[in-house]
């Protein structure tokens, strides 16, 4: 198993991948563009048609490294994938599932509208692809009647829950949380388990395009893939070099 740290645009990054790796899931958690502060390097207010074109330039550089029966996952608000979908597709995919992952939360309350409490999560594929690699049995979710007869059937066979639902109820890494590793806008080990698991196979390649706190490194590293970190920021960078360094302890 290696991992690889790969500090440049998620672009160019992508395109100059040595030519022998096939990635076999992807994941894209981008800047929602909406003004947050990353590092100077990154411009989180761009006029929308430059925003659009970096994701549609993400997929683009995508398409030619992902293995025929792999996964590409983008998280983003829901009202942004709306827009985001037909520029991916444009590029050669087609959306497997829109995923929701929905979380409580306590910010964001506003009179104008109901408070925003999931994102979205697609699920793309080629546009080719009849189906792609997956096996929701091993990420499953807890039985909601463990002591109705059938079920308990089911358990005693081994079983540990059904098939996840299209809507992943996942907690935020907020600052309090016992995940948090220091950075802003982490996204959760039980999001990325389930998605790597469940489309990609030990030893595969699996990508982060926007790697911040390297939170794909933990899981990869746990079960057996190898993954590929991009960023921009070379705190991002110092991240990857503290997993690496902790791991060689
Ligand atoms: C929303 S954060 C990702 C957080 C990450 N998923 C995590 O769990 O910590 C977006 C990241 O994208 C990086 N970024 C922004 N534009 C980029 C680009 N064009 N190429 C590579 N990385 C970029 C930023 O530096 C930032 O770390």
């Amino acid at each position: 198993m290696s991992h690889i740290f790969i500090l440049n645009d998620v672009v160019s990054a992508i395109t100059n991948l040595d030519s022998d790796i096939e990635i076999q899931s992807a994941f894209f958690d981008p800047p929602y563009n909406i003004g947050f502060r990353y590092s100077d390097k990154v411009n989180d207010n761009l006029p929308e048609h430059q925003y659009h074109q970096l994701i549609s330039d993400t997929f683009a550089a995508l398409k030619p490294r992902l293995s025929a029966n792999g996964s590409a996952f983008l998280v983003h608000y829901p009202e942004a994938c709306a827009r985001l979908l037909p520029i991916i597709e444009a590029q050669g995919f087609r959306l497997q599932q829109w995923i929701s992952w929905v979380y409580p939360s306590n910010i964001g309350h506003t009179k104008k509208r109901f408070t925003t409490a999931h994102r979205a999560l697609l699920w793309l594929v080629h546009d080719d692809c009849k189906q792609p690699l997956f096996y929701p049995e091993r990420d499953t979710q807890p039985y909601r009647n463990p002591n109705d007869p059938r079920v308990k059937t089911q358990i005693a066979k081994g079983k540990t829950g059904t098939h996840a639902y299209d809507w992943w109820n996942i907690n935020m890494v907020k600052a309090g949380s016992r995940e948090h590793n220091g950075w802003y806008n982490q996204i959760p080990y039980a999001l990325i388990k389930r998605m790597v698991l469940t489309t990609s196979e030990v030893g595969d390649y699996v990508l982060d395009g926007f790697a911040g706190s390297c939170s794909m490194w933990p899981v990869a590293n746990d079960y057996g893939r190898n993954a590929i970190l991009i960023d921009l920021d070379p705190e991002s960078e110092k991240k990857f070099q503290e997993f690496e360094g902790e791991e060689e302890e």
